[in-house]
């Protein structure tokens, strides 16, 4: 059913294009993702974290959830299924349940213990079609301002070597909002890491980076970009305007209507992706 898009991340990285990994939060957001998708003609990797799986109800009923939407809304384009930063047992059961691809997120963890367990993870993914991401270094968090930490070469080289289909690695990339005086990406470790590694490289923390920085690195290797912050601001704009506006107020019109009063702001995502989709550069499957 769904892509493990193997195939069009090493497109991706070959020809310095890049296809974007937009985290959904609940039905809207799907919806939303799954129409830029649709009406681009570009493939579309969807991912849930486990704090929106949490959310939504599991794994199963948020694969259960895209698939049928994917068939209500007659979506033809190509879409991948991703368990975003997951630990062990996620990953496991993304596998069990039809992910077509798991992000096994071990960066907390000793190297020893991240590469033998993301082993692991290959294994049982691999045995089923199943792609599969790793983290090396960090990406920062801004929020409890955690700094990130850069990911060393060796690290990709041995990763890559376990057999890990994309890798993820810290460039100076934050999660969240960019704190001001954020001194950009680093390019000189990116330049080091894409020339050791040909396995497509993952750009986390995607929102809010300039344009010419998201470019610019997918020139270099970079062929997934992860976005999720920048449509919940995109939507959380449009709501508030909505509210600004009254809107909800007008009873005549039943603008209390959450069908109403979550439609901006889920328009508002449609558009952001799709100008996404333009900075990245996914050619249309036409
Ligand atoms: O894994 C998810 C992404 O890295 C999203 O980061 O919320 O900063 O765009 P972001
Ligand atoms: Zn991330």
């Amino acid at each position: 059913y769904f892509d493990n898009g193997n195939e069009i991340f090493k497109d991706a990285r070959k020809n310095h294009y890049a296809v974007g990994a937009y985290n959904t939060n609940n039905l809207e957001w799907t919806r939303a993702i799954l129409k830029a998708a649709q009406e681009t003609k570009t493939p579309l990797l969807i991912q849930v974290s486990m704090g929106a799986s949490k959310y939504m109800g599991g794994y199963k009923f948020v694969k259960d959830m895209v698939a049928d939407q994917m068939d209500s809304m007659g979506i033809t384009v190509p879409v991948i299924l991703n368990l975003d930063h997951g630990d062990y047992d996620a990953a496991v059961e993304c596998i069990k349940d039809g992910y077509s691809s798991v992000m096994f997120d071990g960066h907390n963890l000793p190297t020893d213990e991240n590469l033998a367990k993301t082993k692991e993870i290959i294994k049982m993914a691999h045995e089923r079609g199943i792609s599969v991401e790793a983290e090396i270094g960090k990406i920062g968090e801004n929020q409890g301002a955690q700094g990130g930490e850069l990911a060393s070469v060796e690290d990709a080289k041995t990763f890559v070597a376990a057999g890990v289909d994309k890798l993820a690695c810290g460039i100076g990339n934050i999660h969240g909002v960019y704190p001001k005086g954020w001194k950009g990406l680093n390019f000189d470790r990116l330049k080091e890491i894409a020339n050791a590694v040909s396995v497509p490289l993952v750009l986390h923390g995607g929102s809010g980076i300039p344009e010419d920085q998201v470019k610019k690195s997918i020139t270099m290797g970079i062929a997934k970009v992860n976005i999720n912050t920048e449509f919940q601001q995109a939507f959380q704009a449009a709501t508030r305007k909505y509210i600004e506006d009254k809107k909800d107020l007008d009873t005549a019109n039943k603008g209390y209507d959450p069908r109403k009063l979550l439609l901006p702001g889920t328009e508002a995502i449609t558009a952001a992706m799709k100008e996404m989709t333009g900075w990245l550069g996914t050619p249309s499957i036409d």
